[in-house]
């Protein structure tokens, strides 16, 4: 695969599709550009072209595709596994001027957007209509909702609602030839041939550019409760998970935290919210929604019975509005907390939940073995487990060359408790390397052929899910 750098007559060529407004190529917008939310990654582009319409950006995949100019398209920039770092300098396409909600078709419970909306400012605007779009991932305050698309996306609600890609009814793609489809028809049922709607959620920007999203809503609950429940072992919460799921309990969210986790976060946001006590290794954040409060009250009361063999401290029941989001910005904040603590990786390991206490236990004896320390939470009731591996006293050549294999030994791990290597924030250029352990040469080659269906000279989003 030979991929070009970009020559003056392609600047002019770009300008003359975009606008000289719309392609930047002044140092702080390449750099503000060439990260993401993904460790300290930097790579810069060569130039970044904001289109606003599918056409533009047809014309620039097609001129792309002849000329050999690697393209990376970008959302927020929020990704924690690469996705949006162009890795092979060339165009990124910026999405954010894609920024409108088109419609809401509130009698087939539908609505229809474009890719560089915030996914909070689309879950708000559905919700006065009495909708809702359940999934909610950490970010979702600064995410887009293509890049929920491209990455799948989860989130907190999951555990009861799904994760994005049983809300995609249907997608508007500008292929890398330039050609623009509809993968499928805005139904809640499609069996007509191929699930391209399906193939595109979750392929990382690499097989065609989204500029239209249709998606599913259902309407929206009324009320909801929130208990944090303190555990003197960690591995007996993860147990809980799985007893309040077997007592026939469907919370909307059960996230477990460790000690460091929700202790991090508490000085990040600089609030010590929550009382501490020493004994207390971990925690479940425990949400349950619906319509009917005494129904609500009846569901806390039943998970709390599910779980009252296990050791507990007090357990805190959120009375407030205020109180609610106090913990759920302690939740959502660990991920920025263990980053703005010390040099870290993050991976995204699930498991089938009942698998979730052996899943902590293989990486904290793994851990062990390679001399790292890991601060574990997520998305417990998904058996989704983010594993934050933090450099703090360990050497630079440990880091670099004893981790990658602690690294791989917790993927064996996972995948022979039955898991695999990313729940919600896909492999793009960071976990690339270990795709062999979860997919063997049949598998890969299939994906291989896939892409190059879609893209044959390889400029999309190059360097992403594959080794080069
Ligand atoms: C979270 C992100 C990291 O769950 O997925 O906080
Ligand atoms: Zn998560």
């Amino acid at each position: 695969m030979i991929l070009n750098k970009i020559h003056r007559k392609d600047i002019l060529y770009f300008q003359s599709v975009v606008g000289d407004a719309n392609a930047l190529f002044n140092n702080d917008d390449l750099i503000e550009n060439a990260s993401d939310h993904t460790e300290d990654l930097f790579y810069l582009p060569e130039i970044v072209l904001l289109p606003s319409t599918p056409e533009e950006i047809s014309q620039i995949l097609s001129y792309c595709s002849k000329w050999q100019i690697p393209v990376t398209p970008r959302g927020a920039g929020t990704g924690l596994s690469g996705g949006a770092l162009p890795v092979h300098g060339g165009v990124v396409l910026n999405m954010k001027r894609f920024n409108k909600i088109l419609q809401l078709d509130k009698r087939n419970f539908q609505v229809t957007t474009e890719p560089g909306v915030i996914t909070q400012v689309l879950q708000d605007h559905v919700r006065e209509q009495g909708l809702m779009y359940p999934p909610d991932p950490a970010s979702k305050g600064s995410c887009f909702i293509g890049g929920n698309i491209s990455e799948n996306s989860g989130g907190p609600r999951a555990v009861k609602y799904g994760v994005v890609k049983d809300y995609v009814l249907n997608l508007e793609v500008v292929l890398p030839d330039g050609a623009i489809i509809w993968t499928g028809a805005n139904v809640l049922k499609n069996a007509t041939g191929y699930n391209l709607t399906q193939l595109m959620v979750g392929s990382e920007g690499t097989l065609g550019v989204v500029t239209k999203i249709v998606l599913r809503l259902i309407p929206a609950t009324t009320h909801d409760l929130l208990m944090l429940v303190p555990f003197k072992s960690s591995e007996e919460a993860c147990e809980a998970v799985n007893e309040i799921m077997l007592a026939g309990y469907t919370p909307s969210a059960l996230e477990f935290m460790e000690r460091d986790a929700i202790e991090w976060s508490m000085k990040f946001v600089q609030q010590t919210a929550i009382p501490l006590q020493e004994d207390i290794q971990a925690h479940l954040l425990i949400e349950v929604d619906g319509n009917n409060m005494e129904q609500l009250y009846a569901d806390m009361d039943g998970i709390s019975k599910a779980i009252e063999k296990y050791d507990t401290g007090e357990v805190l029941f959120a009375d407030s509005h205020e109180q609610k989001q106090m913990l759920w910005n302690l939740r959502r904040k660990v991920g920025e907390a263990v980053k703005s603590n010390s040099i870290y990786k993050e991976e995204d390991t699930v498991v089938p939940r009942a698998e979730l206490p052996k899943l902590l236990q293989a990486v904290k004896r793994i851990g062990k073995e390679y001399g790292f320390h890991s601060v574990c939470y997520g998305h417990a009731g998904d058996g989704n487990l983010h594993v934050n591996i933090v450099k703090q006293n360990m050497s630079d050549a440990d880091w670099d060359n004893k981790l990658p294999l602690g690294i791989r030994e917790l993927f064996k791990e996972v995948v022979k408790l039955g898991g695999t290597i990313s729940g919600e924030h896909g492999i793009g250029f960071v976990q690339k390397h270990y795709l062999d352990i979860v997919f063997d040469n049949v598998q890969l080659d299939i994906m291989k052929k896939i892409k190059k269906v879609f893209d044959p000279k390889g400029i999309l989003n190059p360097g992403k899910i594959f080794v080069d």
